[in-house]
């Protein structure tokens, strides 16, 4: 493990090369690490897990849909298999404690014809507290009953956890895929906003679709919002 510009690039160059399926990069830190919207995510040396993983699904974006919140899923079940910590999937993307963030998903895919030919999954895990994060970032050390392991051990129950649930999608299975989505979904039967571009929408959150949408009561409807940040809070 060293120091690179983002495990992104280092992937992405790999898959470039015709790479095979489960190549993986972890490195000790990043100097352009990156976060979803265009953010950047703060990499400093030896306080995080900062890994990007080179897929190769081969099947419909349809199909391949609901797998970044099932890559969550994975992640919570890895860090809290009997949900006694209370980790929770923050829809879409992000691992919460307490409505302060652990752990961020960013995947990237590439289409070859009609199917999704290659996917970069990347994952931030905060390990340790770092004065470069932000004040909502906390880390697995900082949490009452973590069991914060060495990096590579971290590593391999998240794979193990994603590897199952990745096949899941590959045989079309969705509901294993998203198994316990409703039992790990943070802001369950709360009122939120989500904001999807120029849009924001506000309502209930009643759960996750089989597609991976999150799905909202609103005033009038039931509606499933397929992209989006949520933010937290009623209509003011
Ligand atoms: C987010 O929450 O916005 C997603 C954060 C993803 C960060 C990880 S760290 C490893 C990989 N390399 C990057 O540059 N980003 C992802």
């Amino acid at each position: 493990m060293g120091t690179v510009t983002s495990t992104m690039d280092i992937v992405r160059q790999l898959e470039r090369l015709g790479a095979a399926e489960g190549i993986t990069v972890i490195a000790a830190s990043q100097t352009r690490g990156r976060g979803r919207a265009g953010r950047s995510w703060q990499s400093p040396e030896s306080a995080g897990l900062y890994c990007s993983i080179l897929l190769r699904p081969r099947i419909s974006p349809y199909r391949f849909q609901p797998f970044s919140i099932a890559v969550g899923l994975a992640l919570c079940e890895a860090l809290d298999p009997d949900q006694q910590i209370g980790l929770r999937l923050k829809w879409p993307n992000d691992i919460v404690y307490q409505e302060k963030k652990l752990a961020g998903i960013l995947l990237t895919t590439s289409l070859g014809g009609a199917l999704v030919e290659s996917a970069i999954l990347g994952i931030g895990l905060n390990l340790h507290p770092d004065t470069a994060r932000p004040d909502h970032a906390i880390s697995l050390t900082e949490i009452p009953g973590s069991n914060p392991a060495a990096v590579e051990q971290l590593f391999e129950s998240i794979a193990r956890m994603i590897g199952l649930r990745y096949d899941a999608i590959l045989c079309e299975d969705p509901e294993r895929a998203l198994a316990d989505a409703d039992a790990r979904l943070a802001f369950l039967g709360r009122a939120v906003a989500i904001e999807d571009g120029s849009m924001t929408h506000f309502g209930q959150v009643i759960g996750i679709d089989d597609r991976g949408a999150l799905q909202l009561a609103t005033s009038s409807a039931v509606v499933a919002i397929s992209s989006g940040e949520l933010t937290r809070g009623p209509r003011s």
